[in-house]
């Protein structure tokens, strides 16, 4: 998927499993079908900011839940920590990785809440299981140090459900 060079938004994108498609959306956008915006809070969120001062950033946020693997691409690019690359989140069992305080969500993102993960400022326990697993991704509120990936505006990406 890319974007036009001179389009500056910023969107998120997550996907569930069991309803043949990947289902995304803008912010406040009215046209997401229902299961997935119902599904967003039960998801890992690919996060993008697209042309803000000649600059993209984006990440991996697994700040309210975990639900299926997600890479983020800078096409041809390979940078690596907060460089303009990729960024890999993986857990192969979710259902013996989410222990307290963390706990399944059931459907329809059949993911892992990230218990502390959207009211905290710091790790806690919860969260730390999940920075353990997918160091890259943004774990809790304020976890954006060595998260925000940048590239020059006019980068394409791609992000890929279950690499
Ligand atoms: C995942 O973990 C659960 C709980 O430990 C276990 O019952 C299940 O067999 C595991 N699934 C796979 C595919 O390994």
């Amino acid at each position: 998927m890319s974007w036009a060079a001179d389009l500056a938004v910023s969107l998120s994108m997550w996907a569930v499993t069991g309803l043949g498609a990947i289902v995304w959306g803008f912010p406040s956008s009215s046209g997401n079908p229902v299961d997935g915006n119902n599904a967003k809070p039960q998801a890992n969120l690919a996060e993008f900011t697209i042309g803000a001062s000649g600059q993209d950033y984006y990440d991996i946020s697994v700040v309210n839940a975990y639900n299926l693997p997600m890479q983020i691409d800078a096409i041809g690019r390979a940078g690596s920590g907060t460089n303009c690359g990729t960024i890999q989140c993986s857990i192969p069992n979710v259902t013996s990785f989410c222990q307290p305080p963390n706990t399944l969500t059931g459907g329809p993102g059949n993911g892992c809440y990230n218990h502390d993960g959207p009211n905290t400022g710091a790790p806690t326990k919860g969260t730390q299981a999940f920075k353990n697993v997918c160091p890259e991704t943004i774990t809790f509120t304020t976890d954006t140090t060595g998260t925000v990936y940048g590239c020059s505006t006019g980068t394409n990406y791609e992000v890929v459900f279950c690499y």
